[in-house]
């Protein structure tokens, strides 16, 4: 039975789950006494930006919103099946974290940020999460990453870049570039990412947020562009687009090292 559309919209704006997926390989269970987390921090996880990386708290598990779910589907199917390690260099909420952990296999996940409030959070949600031994959540920076893996091995099979890459490369009002070019900045990505890198992001530096192309130095807006940050790319890894747009493209960057886990069929 259809409901009239009036009653519909109440029923939506009534129940906070009307936007929520679910589907049981898309949730992240495993969370003990969510109940003890205030109402105004689960206002964060629900209502905040990015919007597409929104999640509501359930009982004991995390349930991610329809737009969170569309691009965890889009994303993890490309996690191949045999790694063990995952690191998203913008964890911003830690969702995909999370997930990664409980859901995809892996038995040590990091997500790294910038933003301290937000980490905060996600270090407040991995307190209640079962999982929570190798599960990290730092403020760190994509230098500093590198230099550890270099120096402990302490580098990933799976690495996620996503919405994130024209910060890194441009920098922002919250801090300046974390390389001086793109080919600089791939290099780290290597190191730090030794198997595959997940790269979304948009490419065509007209394409770029407002803020971002108005704070851009001369120089790097005008290299920041699709054949610039391929050709870097490619040096460093073997590039696949596998969806996404033309302007964001879902691109596969599997490490020319050489894997040390094996695509299991
Ligand atoms: C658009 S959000 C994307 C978050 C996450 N990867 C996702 O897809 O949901 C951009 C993220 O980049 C982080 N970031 C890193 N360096 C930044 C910089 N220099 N300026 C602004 N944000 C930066 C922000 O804190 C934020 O979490």
């Amino acid at each position: 039975m259809q409901l009239p559309s009036t009653w519909r919209k109440a029923w939506h704006s009534w129940n906070p789950l009307s936007d929520q997926v679910l589907q049981h390989d898309l949730v992240v269970p495993g969370f003990e006494r969510l109940h003890e987390i205030e109402d105004s921090d689960r206002d964060f996880w629900s209502h905040s930006y990015p919007r597409n990386h929104n999640f509501v708290l359930g009982r004991n598990r995390l349930i991610p919103s329809r737009r969170l779910s569309d691009r965890l589907r889009q994303l993890t199917v490309h996690y191949p099946r045999s790694a063990r390690s995952l690191v998203d260099l913008s964890c911003s909420k830690g969702y995909f974290v999370f997930h990664a952990r409980c859901q995809m296999g892996m038995e040590r996940v990091l997500g790294i940020d910038i933003d301290r409030p937000t980490l905060e959070k996600c270090q407040l949600l991995n307190a209640h999460f079962g999982l929570r031994e190798n599960t990290t959540f730092a403020e760190s920076r994509l230098r500093e990453l590198s230099h550890k893996a270099q120096a402990d091995q302490a580098d990933f099979d799976v690495g996620l870049l996503v919405n994130t890459y024209q910060y890194l490369r441009l920098g922002s009002s919250l801090e300046p570039a974390a390389g001086n070019s793109h080919r600089e900045l791939f290099y780290m990505l290597s190191q730090v990412c030794r198997g595959r890198l997940i790269f979304h992001n948009r490419l065509e530096f007209t394409d770029l947020q407002d803020s971002v192309q108005q704070e851009a130095s001369v120089e790097g807006s005008k290299d920041y562009h699709p054949g610039e940050i391929l050709t870097a790319a490619s040096e460093f890894f073997q590039v696949r687009k596998v969806g996404g747009s033309a302007l964001r493209p879902i691109l596969l960057l599997d490490n020319r090292r050489g894997y040390t886990w094996r695509e299991q069929v």
